[in-house]
């Protein structure tokens, strides 16, 4: 009874990483389901895959449900959290005494392994929008030496916070000048418009300190990705272009968003940040990119840049 529901679990889970590389399915029929339905749907598809996990005794509580999980699809959620402590580590100069900061930290897919990681000079502090992701957080993660905290920001968007009253546009990120070592913001800019984008790397060249980095994830879009995106390779197709940015759907334009690259860079320049920040490529254009595909970081853009 048990490898029968093992490899039906596995088949239900493989055929949503499937349909989340599928172009007709991200960039047309998601767009086209009004928002409330998909995340209705999700829930649906996901709860036997959470029940099915507690009859085989492989739920791990540490970890949030996978109905709950509304951050986006990956393979195995502690150890694509586990690759992006590595990479920050490796590209952000990330130590166990660092103060982290994580902008739409989600459910805590890097909370869970940085609250191990830090020791007690270090620190780290993540922020969103969704109550629930930020209840379960508060409620789960913690780590031995009372230096992880999260903050719930009541801010509006149209995907993530439909009833949030503050603008992302106006939103004061509620921390310190020149607190921080290390910024992350893994698939948050893909989610929010151009005044919105511009605001937060404001605050992000305000908060860093001084030879600190930020690591944040984008959809670039250069000559190649550009050319790249209109291939049959390509996971995502970005159709609607009011410079700066680019849409899938003008209905829910917050469902993917994409930036000019050189816009990015003048925003990095204009907040005190370097204009020249490393450029890792991402997959999601139908090129190799720089992660590996299962480390939850392989189909976008990551660029890693310092503050001047
Ligand atoms: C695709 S999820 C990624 C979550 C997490 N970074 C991860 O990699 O697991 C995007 C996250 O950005 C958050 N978000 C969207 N707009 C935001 C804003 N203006 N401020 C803070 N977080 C925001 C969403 O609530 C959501 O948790």
């Amino acid at each position: 009874m048990k490898k029968p529901l093992a490899l039906a679990v596995s088949a239900v889970e493989r055929l949503r990483m499937w349909l989340l590389t599928q172009r007709w399915f991200t960039s047309v029929l998601l767009p086209a389901l009004p928002r409330q339905l998909r995340w209705f749907l999700r829930k649906v598809y996901l709860a036997p895959v959470d029940l099915a996990d507690r009859l085989l005794g492989r739920r791990n509580t540490d970890l949030p449900p996978k109905a709950g999980t509304f951050t986006g699809a990956v393979h195995d959620f502690a150890a694509s959290g586990e690759a992006l402590l590595d990479a920050l580590r490796d590209t952000a100069g990330l130590t166990a005494s660092s103060h982290i900061l994580d902008i739409g930290c989600g459910v805590g897919r890097l909370a869970v392994p940085a609250s191990r990681f830090l020791d007690a000079d270090g620190s780290y502090e993540g922020i969103d929008i969704v109550p629930e992701g930020i209840a379960w957080c508060k409620q789960h993660i913690s780590g031995p030496h009372d230096n992880v905290h999260f903050t719930l920001a009541d801010v509006y968007n149209k995907e993530y916070n439909p009833k949030g009253t503050l603008k992302a546009s106006d939103y004061r990120l509620p921390y310190e000048d020149q607190t921080f070592d290390v910024i992350v913001l893994i698939s948050v800019f893909t989610h929010m418009l151009p005044a919105e984008v511009e605001q937060y790397i404001g605050e992000i060249g305000r908060v860093l300190k001084q030879g600190g980095r930020v690591f944040a994830s984008y959809f670039l879009i250069t000559p190649e990705s550009h050319q790249l995106m209109d291939s049959p390779a390509s996971g995502m197709r970005f159709k609607h272009h009011v410079v700066p940015h680019w849409v899938i759907s003008p209905k829910v334009p917050e469902l993917a968003v994409a930036y000019d690259e050189p816009y990015i860079r003048e925003l990095y320049v204009k907040s005190g940040l370097s204009g020249e920040p490393d450029f890792y490529v991402g997959a999601w254009c139908g090129r190799a990119g720089h992660w590996p595909t299962d480390s939850g970081l392989g189909d976008q853009d990551t660029l890693v840049a310092a503050k001047l």
